[in-house]
């Protein structure tokens, strides 16, 4: 499974890109408008950083628009996905970005319809958005387990971006699953790396260590 970081913010990037084990970050307009930062130079500087896939989000809502923003994204860094929002327009300026080869990931997917219209128009990437479903009362999940199965059935050369993720739990289904990615907050990632019974045992360890050596 790929791990993707979910943020904007570079102290977090750096963090768990020095732990060895992250593959790529996806961020949003809301994740980079709470940084408050500069769009360009923070997609830049995630990318030297991370040194893989980075999805940065135009933000034009029509097919023109949009295109002008990808060609000026892609200029940034070679790591840079176009993420393009799911719309009518969003789906031809996939088709156009991904016949010059350029990677993009279709966001905002909350339904297998649209992630395999996505896939048929080349995105490199899908994101269904798993904990914006489970809010409202659906299970997000199950798209996410359908959007793999379309890709897997079809071989379509998409991979699957398990987005929206709130807990380990989602994580733990994400792998049971085999999705490709999971884009994860830094919360997440954190949680993950706990465990009382590790605390608990390096506490003990350390303890029978300690009155040994009196
Ligand atoms: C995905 O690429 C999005 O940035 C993200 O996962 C949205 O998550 P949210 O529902 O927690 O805002």
């Amino acid at each position: 499974m790929q791990i993707f970081l979910d943020t904007a913010n570079i102290e977090e990037i750096k963090e768990i890109s020095s732990l060895g084990i992250l593959d790529g970050v996806t961020t949003n307009p809301s994740l980079i408008a709470k940084e408050k930062k500069d769009f360009k130079s923070t997609i830049k500087a995630i990318c030297d950083i991370v040194k893989g896939p980075v999805s940065a989000e135009v933000i034009a809502t029509d097919y023109e628009g949009m295109i002008t923003e990808a060609e000026e994204l892609v200029k940034i860094s070679e790591y840079v996905v176009v993420k393009i929002p799911f719309t009518l327009d969003g789906l031809k300026a996939t088709r156009y970005l991904s016949d010059k080869d350029i990677p993009v990931n279709m966001t905002l997917i909350f339904s297998p319809n649209q992630a395999v219209l996505a896939c048929k128009a080349g995105a490199r990437y899908i994101s269904p958005f798993v904990g914006r479903l489970d809010d409202i009362g659906h299970d997000g999940m199950e798209l996410a387990i359908q959007c793999q199965d379309i890709v897997d059935t079809y071989g379509y050369e998409t991979e699957v971006i398990a987005a929206s993720v709130r807990h380990p739990e989602h994580v733990l289904k994400i792998m049971e699953n085999g999705i490709d990615i999971a884009t994860l907050p830094h919360k997440v990632v954190m949680q993950m790396l706990k465990h009382p019974l590790t605390d608990i045992g390096i506490e003990k360890f350390l303890s029978d260590w300690k009155n040994a050596n009196k």
